[in-house]
């Protein structure tokens, strides 16, 4: 499918934007190792997490979908059954990773793969820590890429300092330790998202948070629970960006995710100059929520780079969007995990930006950007097959003169199915 978008003369309305995927991924693996029954509200119902609830289906858990609500038949950690067939992780990093994890510490074989874009993603940062679990994983290229196999077997917790600051890696290695022999006490270099720590607490797993150090002490029963999964601050990051830089705009994005972990781009937005507030504040499920009210305004350049990155990590190619319409120069710095996203997302934003006519030059590990709103163009651009990037782009064609053309635009199903109706139904 080929998307066209036309410069916009506002934003306008009152929007709910899709359920955290992280969460949503999360809330269906932790309800399988559960002793009853958890009921998930609100799940995310995009391409990414169907692969992981169909494979948990394959793993042998009872799930039942009835529109967004999903109800999973916790089996207890003993519970889970070896595979019939490949486990088909899609497109999905979270699938893959945190169930490589998951499926190393069962005693049965496991073959997990993707599509052609995840079969070529980073798996070592996974497969080394369990390997000093005692765990026995096969892949590609050296072990490194998918399909991966998993001979699983009763693991040892380790001591570990994981180094990159990865919750997909942290989440793999504590799914791991659940079910090991001793504990398992894992270091991270920046603080990434801490879903699967708050998550796992209220289910009952004794796991202590002690600054970058997570203790996590096995043996303890996790308990069902009844999950409502916010709205994913980075699919409101689209909004975020596009109420911000396009005149005559005001938004109210409801009811969304701002976990300190995950809201940097609020940070970022607001120190541009962004007019962002945070409205009806509450705690759920262990979670901050909020309604979040955007009015345009004009940005000036900022640098971002350290221990900020892994809190906005997802959602940098729409930021490169506001520092272009943003006075002054940008640069983000110590970003090169995006290399490995489900794209090079550095080179596409860097190509399909610079199509637009932005000034933006690519770094090793992230670019620098002359913003000047004046000077983005309609153009034909490419998704690279990558959900955030068709987005990104979507909203960079906002500010463009002219018709911005995207194509494979389908592919935001990944995270954020009704993406393309919400934009049409906001855009004046
Ligand atoms: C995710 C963690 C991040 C993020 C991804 C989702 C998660 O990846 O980019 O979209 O749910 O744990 P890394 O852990 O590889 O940084």
């Amino acid at each position: 499918m080929r998307k066209t978008i036309e410069k916009s003369k506002g934003i306008k309305g009152e929007i709910r934007v899709a359920a955290d995927k992280s969460i949503s991924h999360r809330a269906a693996i932790f309800s399988a190792l559960a002793e009853g029954e958890s009921i998930i509200r609100n799940f995310l119902r995009a391409n990414d997490t169907l692969s992981t609830l169909n494979c948990m289906r394959r793993l042998g858990v009872d799930v039942e979908e009835c529109k967004n609500e999903v109800i999973i038949k916790g089996r207890g950690f003993y519970g889970l059954r070896e595979p019939g067939t490949v486990l088909d992780c899609g497109n999905s990093g979270t699938t893959m990773r945190l169930l490589t994890g998951l499926c190393a510490s069962y005693p049965f074989f496991t073959v997990l793969t993707g599509d052609d874009s995840l079969n070529k993603r980073p798996m070592k940062r996974v497969i080394a820590p369990l390997a000093l679990m005692g765990a026995e994983i096969w892949g590609r290229n050296g072990g490194n890429y998918p399909p991966l196999a998993v001979k699983g077997k009763r693991l040892k917790g380790i001591k570990y300092d994981i180094p990159v600051a990865s919750a997909q890696v942290k989440s793999a290695l504590i799914l791991a330790g659940l079910n090991a022999e001793g504990k398992t006490i894992l270091t991270e270099p920046a603080k990434s998202r801490d879903h699967t720590e708050r998550m796992l607490k209220a289910m009952g797993a004794d796991l202590a948070v002690d600054g970058l150090t997570i203790t996590l002490t096995p043996g303890q029963r996790l308990s069902p629970q009844e999950f409502i999964v916010p709205a994913d601050i980075s699919s409101a990051a689209f909004f975020l960006v596009a109420a911000s830089i396009v005149p005559n705009s005001e938004l109210v994005i409801r009811e969304v995710g701002i976990n300190p972990t995950r809201a940097g781009i609020i940070e970022v937005l607001q120190k541009m100059g962004a007019d962002i507030k945070i409205l009806n504040q509450k705690t759920a499920g262990g979670e901050i929520i909020a309604d979040i009210l955007v009015k345009s305004s004009e940005l000036k350049g900022i640098e971002i780079e350290g221990e900020i990155i892994p809190r906005l990590i997802d959602e940098i190619p729409v930021i490169a969007v506001a520092m272009a319409a943003a006075e002054g120069t940008s640069a983000v710095r110590g970003a090169e995990e995006l290399r490995v996203k489900e794209t090079d997302r550095i080179k596409a934003i860097a190509l399909e930006l610079g199509r637009m006519g932005v000034n933006i030059t690519e770094l090793e590990d992230g670019f620098i950007i002359e913003g000047d709103k004046e000077k983005l163009k309609g153009t034909c651009v490419e998704s690279h097959d990558d959900h955030r990037i068709a987005m990104s782009l979507a909203v960079a064609g906002l500010i463009a003169d002219g018709e911005t053309c995207i194509d494979d635009a389908e592919v935001v199903a990944i995270s954020f199915p009704e993406f393309w109706y919400i934009l049409d139904d906001i855009v004046i």
